[in-house]
């Protein structure tokens, strides 16, 4: 195959034979083919788009054109992946629950995109921790400690990453086919057996109709079992921040404070123990989702999850006693600002791309690659919906690095929630499941 029969192939809808998938991830990772040559790529496969065959074709071959890890571990090797958003700290509770409940975890995570924020930004708010290690120390890490949420080393889907940054500057990123196999080719690389995924819908999120959303969860579910890996989705609720806080180090915090009983928020609680029951049916460790919950929830309430995370913090560089002395080691804001409600009423809506905004706008996230991120700032007890409030009552507390920076965030949170006369109908958390 060449570069030009394989686009003039997709352009007539004639398909994606397997050898061309692995030629064209081949000529992505190496330079074989040129930026023109994979944005047109990019565009055939976002207008005509792939089999399903062919898509699980392309997600093996850009996983194949990196490193991919194996293992030999006495448990099963599961993860979970989301697809984006807001004061939601999940992956750091449920990495170490699903390895305090015997799987093995090799978190591969991602920076904040857009208005939503990453896992690896929180985790760096631990002073010292560190997200770059070998595959080796990976390897031991995982096997010693069960669980480790690091970045990807330069080595896994180099196809993708070279295909991320030419759709990003080709209007190529919205296609469930090219997203399907972006997410999965690093998500398999790490030698997984099995994949929760969680899908969000709602202001917040990137897919922000129920029809995109199961879509997407359904093209990933079906492409990850293709693929070999067992999978299954859950489409939760973003159209109001998770948890109670948005920004790397009060994400930490509030984890923290989950895992060790000190605050519990229900939502983060629910959804964390759905998908946990989910990744440890699909890694066999539990016969059904009742048995898989009940074992999750049983790894938080113990205080067995808070243990291998305060393992997984010191052995990646974090304090020794992160556990025991969490809101000592975390850096704090230096300006702390009460939101006041604008008048009495209940929550009736919210927008939680704005509040994401926000965010990223108090130093918590990225306006250009490259941008430094002051980890200590955000919004922490943001009022959920259905929230009934007095005039001047508190809906979120800002913490900023400035005077000026409160300010702008306080008109921004104002203007991102709207509060009515009426109780409203509170969104469901779980709005369905993808097997
Ligand atoms: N995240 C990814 O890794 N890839 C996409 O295409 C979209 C979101």
């Amino acid at each position: 195959p060449d570069a030009r029969t394989i686009i003039a192939a997709l352009r007539d809808r004639k398909g994606l034979p397997g050898a061309s998938a692995e030629w064209f991830a081949d000529g992505l990772a190496s330079d074989g083919v040129t930026d023109a040559q994979a944005g047109a790529f990019a565009m055939a496969v976002f207008l005509n788009g792939l089999s399903e065959a062919e898509r699980v074709g392309l997600t093996l071959a850009m996983r194949d054109s990196g490193q991919v890890l194996d293992w030999a571990l006495p448990g099963p090797v599961l993860d979970k992946h989301s697809t984006g958003g807001i004061g939601d700290c999940t992956s750091l509770l449920l990495a170490p629950a699903l390895a305090a409940c015997g799987a093995y975890v090799p978190m591969i995570s991602g920076r904040g995109l857009g208005h939503t924020g990453g896992t690896l930004d929180k985790l760096e708010a631990i002073p010292g921790y560190r997200t770059d290690i070998s595959t080796d120390d990976l390897h031991r890490l995982v096997a010693d400690t069960g669980c480790a949420i690091i970045g990807a080393t330069g080595d896994i889907a180099p196809a993708d990453r070279r295909l991320y940054a030419i759709r990003d500057v080709t209007g190529t990123v919205e296609s469930i086919d090219l997203i399907t196999a972006s997410i999965l080719s690093k998500k398999l690389a790490a030698g997984l057996q099995g994949l929760v995924l969680d899908v969000k819908v709602g202001t917040g999120a990137f897919m922000k109709t129920m029809d995109r959303a199961e879509a997407l969860a359904k093209s990933l579910v079906a492409t990850a079992e293709g693929a070999g890996c067992r999978a299954a989705a859950l489409i939760t609720d973003m159209n109001q921040p998770l948890a109670s806080s948005a920004g790397n180090a009060l994400e930490v915090l509030e984890a923290m404070e989950t895992m060790t009983g000190n605050a519990v928020n229900q939502a983060l609680w629910d959804v964390t123990v759905a998908l946990g029951a989910e990744a440890l049916v699909l890694g066999g460790l539990a016969s059904d989702e009742e048995d898989g919950a009940d074992q999750v929830d049983e790894a938080l309430t113990s205080g067995r999850a808070a243990e291998v995370f305060g393992r997984m913090v010191a052995a990646l560089g974090g304090p020794g006693d992160f556990v025991d002395r969490y809101p000592d080691r975390l850096p704090a804001a230096r300006v702390v600002r009460d939101v006041p409600a604008p008048r009495a009423g209940f929550v009736t809506e919210i927008d939680a791309e704005a509040l994401g905004h926000a965010v990223v706008h108090l130093g918590g996230g990225r306006l250009r690659g490259g941008d430094r991120i002051n980890p200590s700032v955000g919004l922490s007890d943001m009022m959920p919906i259905g929230e009934p409030l007095a005039a001047g009552e508190t809906i979120a507390r800002i913490h900023a690095a400035s005077d000026g920076d409160a300010e702008a965030a306080l008109a921004a949170v104002i203007a991102a929630y709207r509060i009515g006369e009426d109780d409203p109908e509170e969104p469901p958390l779980i709005h369905d499941r993808i097997v």
